[in-house]
């Protein structure tokens, strides 16, 4: 979500005539963009604001605050933080180059109104990825679930979708400049709806109109994943078989307390639909451990859920308060933080199992492979993903340039790669 912000930030001040720098000494505008979603990214935040304090001494340059941080602390954040000159929310980016002007005549400017149909339609975002392989698509922005422990809904306002012709547009332009995925990005790209078009058919639209690239996206949210998005999925081949659903808990005492919209069972029940539709599906979740008033109980549960689902792949969190959520207002942060690392430590060591086992089923398997360049370890090898968003490495005696595609037999796995030989 941030990296597609910052490339849609980039694009408005291309427009006004500014460039990019790589480094930093020659900066006369520093902007960090940021999430608010647990209280680490926050501090990191803090961290990099006091590095950029040298270049604002000794360089004159100006410092920006953008996204969700900027949207939470909204002034506060010029009290707390002297080296910060603007702070704009996640709404605001087309008013950045004038807010820079002020900024940059001396002024401090902070501009955190939240808008109700913002959805930057209209702009092609300038791309980051370094290896032109694969691009985001933001489809929709802002959330309205309010899960209790969530900050989200508070720091980019309410759900709206985007135009699906200017999707079209903006996918249009990525394969042009030669890129051979997309991920369509949302909170809750389930509940994406534009007029008469919701989720699936919009998939169906993008994977028909580009049969060459390969389609992913995220998040999905399991109380809104619906049969006729996997229809759909299992329709189209270049749509990836990959569902990032996050279950947060596998206690529905816990699940109810976060306001989640859908009980354990209601969950399994999605899971089992996947591997229906789509029996090469990866599945991949979220997981919150120490959440309010959280039990053993409640905790085995979700180390049951996990093993029963086999999660491909995990992002596993301990619960941290965030001010302003209702959590916060009305739940009590009750479980010790070391009880919380406990039973993070446990999950964590659970997927560590369940994931071997998920690569284990891949062995002798062949996967169509998507190059993203050199691996990290070898020249001589390259990486890649297939369809399931395992990443691939294996060696070629060829050339490969990124962006091409090879089929790969697994032949042993790591903790966190396949590996292999082309076929
Ligand atoms: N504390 C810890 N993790 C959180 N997440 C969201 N809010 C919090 C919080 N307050 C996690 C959820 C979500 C992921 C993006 O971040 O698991 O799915
Ligand atoms: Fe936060 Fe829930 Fe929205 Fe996800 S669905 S962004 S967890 S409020």
């Amino acid at each position: 979500m941030n990296v597609a912000d910052s490339e849609i930030v980039s694009s408005i001040l291309d427009q006004s005539g500014y460039t990019k720098t790589d480094s930093i000494e020659s900066a006369d505008v520093i902007l960090i963009n940021t999430c608010s979603i647990r209280e680490n990214a926050e501090i990191r935040v803090r961290g990099r604001l006091s590095v950029f304090k040298k270049q604002k001494n000794e360089h004159k340059a100006i410092v920006g605050v953008l996204g969700c941080m900027a949207e939470r602390l909204k002034d506060d954040l010029i009290k707390q933080e002297k080296t910060v000159d603007l702070v704009i929310g996640p709404d605001s980016y087309r008013l950045l180059p004038q807010m820079i002007e002020e900024a940059l005549s001396g002024r401090k400017v902070v501009q955190t109104m939240l808008s109700d149909d913002e959805t930057y339609e209209d702009i092609i975002p300038v791309r980051y990825d370094s290896n032109g392989v694969s691009a985001f698509v933001s489809i929709m922005r802002g959330c309205q679930n309010f899960c209790s422990y969530c900050i989200v809904p508070y720091v980019r306002g309410v759900e709206r979708s985007r135009n699906p012709q200017t999707i079209l547009k903006e996918i249009e332009d990525i394969q042009a400049k030669g890129y051979k995925e997309i991920t369509l990005i949302g909170q809750n790209v389930d509940s994406y709806n534009f007029s008469e078009t919701n989720f699936a058919k919009l998939l169906n639209i993008v994977a028909l109109a580009f049969p060459q690239m390969r389609i992913r996206f995220s998040t999905n949210h399991p109380k809104d994943l619906s049969n006729e998005v996997l229809e759909t999925m299992a329709k189209y081949a270049n749509i990836c078989r990959h569902i990032h659903l996050p279950v947060q808990s596998g206690s529905n005492h816990m699940l109810q307390l976060m306001n989640r919209g859908y009980t354990r069972e209601y969950y399994l029940e999605r899971v089992d639909a996947i591997r229906k539709y789509i029996p090469d599906c990866a599945i991949s979740t979220d997981i919150m451990v120490g959440f309010c008033d959280e039990t053993e109980e409640d905790h085995q549960q979700t180390l049951l859920l996990m093993k029963e689902v086999g999660y491909d792949f995990a992002f596993m969190f301990k619960y941290s308060e965030r001010s302003g959520t209702y959590a916060s207002k009305n739940m009590k942060d009750n479980i010790p933080e070391k009880e919380k690392i406990r039973r993070l430590n446990e999950v964590i060591d659970l997927q560590n199992k369940i994931g071997r086992i998920s690569k284990e089923k891949e062995l002798g398997k062949t996967f169509e492979v998507l190059v993203e360049g050199k691996s990290k370890k070898s020249d001589k090898e390259y990486m890649g993903r297939n369809s399931q968003n395992k990443v691939i490495v294996f060696p070629s005696d060829k050339a490969l340039k990124s962006g091409d595609i090879v089929n790969v037999q697994v032949e042993r796995f790591t903790s966190a790669t396949l590996i292999g030989n082309i076929i």
